[in-house]
């Protein structure tokens, strides 16, 4: 599911059109009306109804909500990895509805980091060869991207660990290892699954800490689901996913009237 695609110039090149590209200066993500449906052996099932989000760049979106609410989906569409059944979904200036399978995928390349609860990164490889995947798969020459690859590994605090390989690290070091492969394509967005959901309280805080760092230092625009509210709460807003909608969460209403 986190398998870095290849980029393609004929995308890359279609993507500048301008049917597909949103107001330059406008929010990063503008979603509009969205709504999703999944057809099932029991009938449809509908996750969003005429749902609508802005993020403007530079801000870090916490999502909270209950499980089954949809975050996932969310961050599958605005990835492009999965398709809404209406609505408008540009981000990163992109309408990611409109992208044919090639398009989504330099689309993805190009602007999006993403990370999950379970790292995926490839057991076989070591930590410096799973974060300079991405630019391989992009055609960089090896030791160039290796090059890279170790830079992005001294940030993350793991220089004495680049010969690793996932099986020989710990939990919180495999997901340092994954926001570094994440990131090393120099994405705008950062969009984050539960990143720390698999990691005990005190290495959730220090993964959380590293995104913070890596979000302001890079000047990233992210979005994280989490099920943790103290970590939520450290966000510039909380939005709750409930009944197809987001909302403000309590959380987020104190923190931003304070
Ligand atoms: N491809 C699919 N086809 C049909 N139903 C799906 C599909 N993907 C997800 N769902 C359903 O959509 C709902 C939302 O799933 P999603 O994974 O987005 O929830 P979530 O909020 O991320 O939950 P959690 O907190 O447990 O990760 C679930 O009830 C799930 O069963
Ligand atoms: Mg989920």
């Amino acid at each position: 599911m986190s398998s870095p695609p290849a980029a393609a110039d004929q995308a890359t090149r279609s993507l500048r059109e301008p049917e597909l590209r949103a107001p330059a200066d406008g929010p990063l993500i503008q979603v509009t009306g969205l709504e999703k449906t999944y057809q099932t052996a029991r009938g449809p099932l509908t996750l969003f109804k005429d749902l609508d989000l802005q993020v403007v760049s530079g801000e870090l979106v916490a999502i909270v909500g209950q499980s089954g609410a949809g975050k996932s989906t969310l961050l599958h569409i605005l990835g492009a990895l999965d398709a809404p059944s209406a609505g408008t979904v540009y981000c990163a200036s992109t309408n990611v509805a409109t992208l044919s399978p090639r398009q989504a995928a330099a689309f993805r390349n190009r602007e999006i980091g993403y990370v999950w609860q379970f790292h995926y990164l490839l057991p076989e490889f070591s930590a410096q060869e799973n974060v300079a995947m991405p630019l391989l798969a992009r055609g960089q020459p090896k030791r160039e991207a290796l090059a890279v690859a170790a830079n992005w590994l001294r940030e993350v605090g793991l220089d004495d660990r680049r010969d690793h390989r996932p099986g020989e690290l710990s939990g919180g070091e495999q997901q340092r290892v994954a926001l570094a492969r994440a990131l090393v394509n120099n994405p705008r967005l950062l969009l984050a699954d539960e990143p720390t959901g698999d990691l005990d309280e005190h290495t959730a805080g220090q993964v959380f800490d590293l995104i913070e760092r890596l979000h302001a230092n890079h000047g990233l625009t992210s979005i994280l689901v989490t099920h943790n509210m103290d970590l939520a709460a450290r966000c510039t807003r909380v939005l709750r996913l409930e009944c197809g909608r987001l909302a403000m969460s309590p959380t987020g209403l104190k923190r931003n009237s304070t």
